[in-house]
């Protein structure tokens, strides 16, 4: 009997899996779109032809792959008919309308994949999915599998290169599946990017890297004087001291978190949340020519190549624009889901606190006050606080 996945989404990553999933044998595919009338486009348009990737090998070669979804749909009782999987491939921002549309039809035994899952995926999880979410198995991958882009909507697809190593957390559940989930995913993957189980999901949430964007967008912004610019400034590369030092600071608070997680709980291994310096040191070893400090880190980081801020034009010139992902994602599924976690286990975060006070002011949405997260739109993040879970008793009843 083949293997049945839904993919959930209808962007680069879900055209990405649908196809390479369904090009595998014994494999089959449902698609599961909410969003407006894509499902209904997708059909339309793909009618009864597969799905197309070109393909660029991380040793330079290309070749061509074509896979074909069973259906692609709306409906979430189609959608979920058989499966075996679900592969949450979409923005963080739009995962609770996919867990609200599983819900009434998810069966014990069923494997949950945040792909990529994004800081309080598994909170998100554990509440939406409730009494069946102890049945299940729940992992978060931390990025996407590939670098990935559609040529033409429904048909056509692009994988710019595979990430070597991608790591998981996986909240193991007590179903029974033919294959360890974990290896389940793999298969369905297939050789890269090689999954690295992490330690516990704990760690894999203050390890985010949405960490990085609010500060230097802090350090950047914060006293700027409003006057438009003639251009968009470099990002990365054009951090200063203020900015490496605000997200250093940021990144004290949560290895400190870690650290005080350690302390009351000497079980729970969190020796992978590093300082964001060791980090840099670590992952792009061979991209940065400078690794004497962080400012430098990033200053003389290759993969940071043409990154600029996020910027709107105006006839007056180049505004940042606040709304976009590096706020409107990495606060409400980012450093508010670390803040947290930090509350949960009473480490103080002043640091955190400017940032997320500061961007929230930008976003119109109130998340801390004072030093508190127990502004009105706590209950629209990811934080643990969010699904009811307060203390660090609370956060490790599912591990
Ligand atoms: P995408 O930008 O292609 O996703 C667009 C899709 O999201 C739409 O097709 C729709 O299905 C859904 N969507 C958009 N607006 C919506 C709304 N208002 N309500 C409900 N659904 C809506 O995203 P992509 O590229 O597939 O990436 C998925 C995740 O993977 C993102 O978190 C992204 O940051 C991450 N990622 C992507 C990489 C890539 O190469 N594309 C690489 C690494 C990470």
């Amino acid at each position: 009997k083949p293997t049945r996945i839904l993919v959930c989404g209808g962007g680069n990553g879900a055209h990405t899996m649908a196809a390479t999933a369904a090009a595998l044998k014994n494999v089959e595919v449902n698609v599961m779109t909410l969003f407006a009338d894509e499902a209904q486009r997708w059909t339309d348009t793909l009618g009864s032809d597969s799905i197309e990737i070109d393909v660029t090998y991380n040793d330079g070669n290309t070749g061509i792959l074509k896979g074909k979804p069973r259906i692609i749909t709306k409906d979430p009782a189609q959608g979920m008919d058989g499966v075996n999987a679900v592969f949450f491939v979409v923005p963080a921002f739009a995962h609770q309308q996919y867990f609200d549309a599983i819900v009434k039809h998810i069966k014990p035994n069923t494997i949950i994949v945040g792909m990529p899952g994004q800081a309080g995926f598994e909170f998100q999880a554990l509440k939406c999915l409730g009494d069946v979410a102890s049945k299940c198995a729940i992992l978060s991958l931390e990025s996407l599998p590939w670098a990935c882009r559609i040529l033409e909507f429904a048909r056509k697809v692009q994988i710019l290169g595979f990430k070597d190593v991608l790591g998981v957390s996986l909240i193991p559940g007590h179903g029974e599946y033919s294959l360890p989930p974990l290896q389940f995913v793999q298969t369905i993957l297939g050789k890269k990017p090689a999954l690295k189980l992490t330690q516990n999901y704990i760690a894999v949430n203050l390890m985010a890297k949405s960490i990085i964007h609010p500060p230097v967008l802090y350090g950047k912004w914060h006293n700027w004087d409003g006057k438009p610019l003639a251009e968009a400034p470099v990002f990365y590369q054009g951090v200063d001291d203020e900015q490496a030092d605000m997200l250093s600071k940021v990144s004290d608070e949560v290895v400190a978190t870690a650290q005080e997680i350690g302390k009351q709980r000497p079980d729970l291994d969190m020796s992978e949340v590093i300082p964001i310096l060791e980090w840099y040191r670590i992952y792009y070893r061979d991209q940065i020519t400078d690794s004497s400090n962080l400012k430098s880190c990033m200053v003389t980081n290759k993969a940071y190549n043409g990154l600029l801020h996020p910027m709107e034009k105006t006839d007056a010139g180049f505004v940042p624009n606040f709304k976009y992902r590096y706020t409107s994602e990495d606060i409400p599924f980012g450093l508010v889901v670390m803040k947290g976690i930090a509350e949960c286990v009473n480490v103080k975060t002043p640091a955190i606190d400017s940032v997320i006070t500061w961007a929230q002011g930008k976003l119109g949405k109130e998340y801390i006050v004072g030093s508190e997260l127990k502004g009105k739109d706590v209950g629209t993040t990811r934080a643990p606080q969010a699904y009811g879970f307060k203390n660090l008793e609370d956060l490790c009843k599912m591990l």
